[in-house]
This record gives C-alpha cells, sequence and structure tokens, in this order.
C-alpha cells in the first residue's frame, strides 16, 4: 500500500497549497481551501496527474505537420443539426465534452435524447453511464421521449476505473457519462465532486477516450455563481466545453459553446422544453417577442419597453427589455435599488450613470429595474441602446412606436459605438416586419440594403432622443434653467399619464 499524503486544495481553481489557507491565494475564493487525501507524491505541475498511469515516457515518435490527418471526414454526425452545428460538424472520435449547466436545466434529457438518434445508425455503439439516476429512471425517460427500446447500452457504475474498463472493452463510438461529479476514482480518498476526485476521474476518463477512440460527453454541475464545480482545469483537460442555459421557470433553453478544439465557439443552439423533450426552435425572436409583434402598426407600445437586438452565436435575436424607474423609498444615507434580470447589472450602472451626467436625468434618488423578457441572459453591447431608451421611456412615461429597434453600443461620453454584424440584425429586423431601425452612424453606409425597414444611423444618445423623444431633451433644458446642476428633482408623476406615439 503506497503512502498517503494530504494535501489542501482551493475547491474553486484547484490551487494547491502546503496547509491551511482562510482565503485562496490563487483566485481569491474564501472558506475553499480544503485538505485531502491522495495516493503518491504529486508530480508538482499544476493540473498533471497525481497518479502513476505506468506508461512510457517516450512512447510516441515526433511527426511532421504535413504528415499528420486530422481526419475531419471521421466526424460522426448526431442527427440533432443544431448540436452538429455547435460541435463543428458532429462529435470527433477520441474527442471528450463536457457540458455543464445548472440542475434541472435539461443536460440528461438533451444528452439522452442525443444517445436516442446515434443509436439510430446500426454502425453506432453508444454507452450511457447513469451514475445520478436508476437505470429504471433513465429507461422511464426514453419511454418519455418516444425511445423506450434505443439501442443504447445503459450502466450505473459509480468507480471511475470500473467505467474506464467498460469504455476500453465495448470499443463503443460514443460514451455519455452524466455526470462527473457523481463518480469516484478508489484511488483518491476525498469525496465524489471534490477537486481531486473530478480531477482524477476525468484525467483517467479522457486517457481512455482517446485510446479507445471513443467520443466522450461528461456532464458537470455549475455552483451558485454559474462556474463549473470542481478544478477550473477540468475546463483545461477536455476538448469542448458546451454550456447549457436557460431559466427554468420557462422553456427556452440555449446550448453555447465556451471552447472548442474542433471548431468556432461563435455557434449556439436555441431549444425549447416540450412535454415529449426538448425541441430544436427555427425562429426564437417570434417565440421571444410573442404579442409584442402584434402591435406593430396598430398600437402604441407600453412606456417602458424597448426592441433591442442580440447576436447569439451566428444568430441575429430580437427582444424586448422592459425598465421600470420609481421613486426610491431608500433613505438619504443608503443607495436607490439597481436591478438587471438578463442584462448585466455593470452596464446599467453605466447606461444610468450615461442618462445622469448626459442628459440630465434625475435618477439618483430612483430604483431602476430592468429586465429582459424571455430568460436569456445577454450579454451583447449592441443592447445598451435598447436599454437606454426603455429607461428615459419609463422616466418620461412616454410610448414609442413598436415598430422601432434599437441597436449601438454606448461610450462613457454617450457616443453610440459601432456593433458586430449590423446587416445581419437588419435583414432580421426587417423579417421580423419591424419598420424602423436606429443604428450606429459609425455602422453606415450597409453593404446589404433591409429592404423597406427604414435605417436612421445615430451618433449619441442624445441624437437618437432628438429622433424619437424630443420632450426629454425639453425637460433636461428647463431643469438647467431652473436648478442648480447638482439638485434632483422629483420623477414625473405617474398619476397624470402621458404616453403619446411618436
Ligand atoms: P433533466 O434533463 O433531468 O435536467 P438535468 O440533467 O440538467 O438536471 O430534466 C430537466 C427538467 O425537464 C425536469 O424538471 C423535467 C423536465 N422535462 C420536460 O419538461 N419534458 C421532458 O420530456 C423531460 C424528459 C423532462
Ligand atoms: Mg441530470
Amino acid at each position: 500500500m503506497a503512502k498517503t499524503k494530504s494535501r489542501w486544495l482551493c475547491q474553486d481553481c484547484g490551487f494547491e497549497s502546503s496547509g491551511y489557507l482562510g482565503k485562496c491565494t490563487d483566485c481569491g475564493a474564501w472558506g475553499t481551501v480544503v485538505e485531502e487525501m491522495a495516493l503518491a507524491p504529486a508530480l508538482g505541475i499544476r493540473g498533471a496527474s497525481v497518479l502513476n498511469t505506468g506508461k512510457s515516457l517516450l512512447s510516441e515518435p515526433l511527426s511532421l505537420l504535413e504528415d499528420v490527418d486530422f481526419g475531419d471526414a471521421q466526424r460522426l454526425p448526431t442527427s440533432i443539426n443544431d448540436v452538429d452545428e455547435v460541435l463543428g460538424g458532429g462529435l470527433v472520435p477520441g474527442g471528450v465534452i463536457l457540458i455543464s449547466g445548472e440542475p434541472g436545466i435539461g443536460k440528461s434529457t438533451l444528452l439522452l435524447q442525443l444517445a436516442g438518434a446515434l443509436s439510430k445508425s446500426k454502425s453506432n455503439k453508444v454507452l450511457y453511464f447513469a451514475s445520478e439516476e436508476s437505470k429504471g429512471q433513465v429507461k422511464l425517460r426514453a419511454e418519455r421521449l418516444g425511445f423506450g427500446n434505443a439501442q443504447i447500452y445503459l450502466d450505473g457504475s459509480h468507480n471511475t476505473q470500473e467505467i474506464a474498463q467498460k469504455l476500453t472493452d465495448a470499443k463503443a463510438q460514443v460514451a455519455i457519462i452524466d455526470s462527473i461529479q457523481s463518480i469516484y476514482h478508489p484511488q483518491i480518498s476525498s469525496a465524489s465532486g471534490s477537486v481531486s476526485q473530478v480531477r482524477e476521474s476525468a484525467q483517467l476518463i479522457i486517457d481512455t477516450a482517446k485510446e479507445a477512440n471513443t467520443s466522450v460527453i461528461l456532464v458537470g454541475h455549475v455552483t451558485k455563481d454559474g462556474s463549473i464545480a470542481g478544478p477550473r482545469v477540468l475546463e483545461h483537460m477536455v476538448d469542448v466545453v458546451l454550456i447549457f442555459e436557460g431559466d427554468r421557470t420557462r422553456r427556452l433553453r440555449v446550448l453555447r459553446t465556451i471552447k472548442n478544439r474542433f471548431g468556432s465557439t461563435q455557434v449556439s443552439a436555441i431549444f425549447t422544453m416540450t412535454e415529449d423533450g426538448l425541441k430544436t426552435v427555427d425562429n426564437p425572436s417570434e417565440l421571444l417577442l410573442g404579442e409584442r409583434l402584434h402591435l406593430v402598426g396598430k398600437k402604441q407600445a407600453p412606456s417602458g419597453t424597448a426592441i433591442i437586438s442580440a447576436q447569439e452565436g451566428r444568430r441575429s435575436l430580437f427582444l424586448e427589455v422592459q425598465a421600470l424607474v420609481a421613486n426610491s423609498n431608500a433613505g438619504a444615507n443608503s443607495s436607490p435599488k439597481r436591478l438587471a434580470n438578463g442584462w448585466d447589472t455593470n452596464r446599467l450602472l453605466q447606461i444610468i450613470a450615461v442618462l445622469e451626467k448626459k442628459m440630465s436625468m434625475s435618477l439618483g434618488r430612483a430604483d431602476v429595474y430592468v429586465n429582459v423578457v424571455g430568460g436569456l441572459d445577454l450579454n451583447d453591447p449592441a443592447g445598451d441602446l435598447g436599454v437606454c431608451i426603455a429607461i428615459a421611456t419609463s422616466y418620461m412615461d412616454r410610448s414609442l412606436d413598436p415598430g422601432s429597434v434599437f441597436i449601438g453600443e454606448i461610450g462613457l461620453t454617450a457616443e453610440i459605438r459601432a456593433v458586430a454584424d449590423l446587416e445581419k440584425r437588419l435583414l432580421e429586423a426587417q423579417r421580423l416586419g419591424f419598420t424602423h431601425a436606429y443604428v450606429p452612424k459609425a455602422n453606415l453606409p450597409l453593404s446589404k440594403n433591409p429592404g423597406k425597414m427604414k435605417v436612421v444611423g445615430v451618433d449619441n444618445v442624445k441624437d437618437v432622443f432628438e429622433q424619437v423623444m424630443p420632450q426629454l431633451l425639453a425637460k433636461a433644458k428647463t431643469q438647467n434653467q431652473t436648478q442648480a446642476p447638482t439638485q434632483t428633482s422629483t420623477l414625473p408623476s405617474t398619476s397624470t399619464p402621458t404616453s403619446t406615439m411618436i
């Protein structure tokens, strides 16, 4: 029996220290450094396996680049087109994919559907290691999804060495391990899901997958803050990292790539969770905008709303953003609330600061809430202008033409900065039936004409307000004439609505 050695590992980032630390000196997290026991001395390189694999260090001769065959033709299509696109053309034999997401988001459902689709081809042998659920539960789900008799080999092992042995023996095309946190390496004494366990189990599976030429998909859980549980090194170890996300209370789900050694990370797929499992959504904007699209040309849009554009991978999405500006009940010594749902709070704070300083809007004592309808988390700065318009229309209690879309990033001097893929966004806006688009002047002239839609180039935030809401500028002017610049005024009364179609 080899001598056991204890080491102190940060459960967030995998940093190893010689003793207890209250705060990880690498990632700065508090209370995450715990003691773990391992067999054999560590190799000393962070992220390297601590277990002796017994292999010769000089097992392979050097290869000349031109002689290396990547073998793209070998890619295994999953027959779910959107997943293939996200993967860059299908699964790569020997490649290891990590798919992570919150519990209950639909990872097991997606992977079982994938297994079902792959098993339709007689040449594919598909293994499903269900270490979190019983075989009966998996069978029940497969029945619900409509392929209870699919040729999928189920296994309930929790021991990583046993799983690796089965992978070697089966010589399967695809294996799914659900999940990496629920299996354990018997040579590591710490609990399943700990940094050492996750790292060593993953390393053994990766090595076995490459040797058996099996494409392996690992399921990984995410922690409360959204990072993949276990060491960050896990992300470096695998070939592809996919994130499956969405709002659990809604049906929309997005599959994003954050790392892909075999393809682009600019592609994503959008699904909806139905009674019969996940279905691909071809026109997500229509689903997300719903009734809002029917307002165009008929009624005015409610105040505090605007349509923004977001690139989700190569897809152009249009979504409604809602804002509510209300008098704050926060005392003189506390700050008013600024809450953003589906939108980055720091970007919201920046937009509020620009509106206060450059547009003389008195938001200092106002609570500001922003919500992007649909439950998706957006990370596209092109949405800044729409968020700014939604806040301003709520502040002024004004409505705008529901046929308008607002595209542009806002800089700190209130300038509207150019955005990527404007032509693509405009073509989609035109297809959805929008009539006006306010876009960064810096992006003009366009190389493609978006048909009948009126495209208005704007330079800065003031420019946009001049076009769509001159009342705001008039109010700012009166305020500047009647008040000292440091004084704050109360918000317009909501009891006398002045909604006007502009
Ligand atoms: P699951 O795939 O188990 O999520 P994860 O593996 O990410 O934890 O299940 C997600 C949820 O989806 C579960 O609450 C039930 C629901 N669901 C459907 O709505 N329709 C279906 O056809 C299936 C199989 C699940
Ligand atoms: Mg699951």
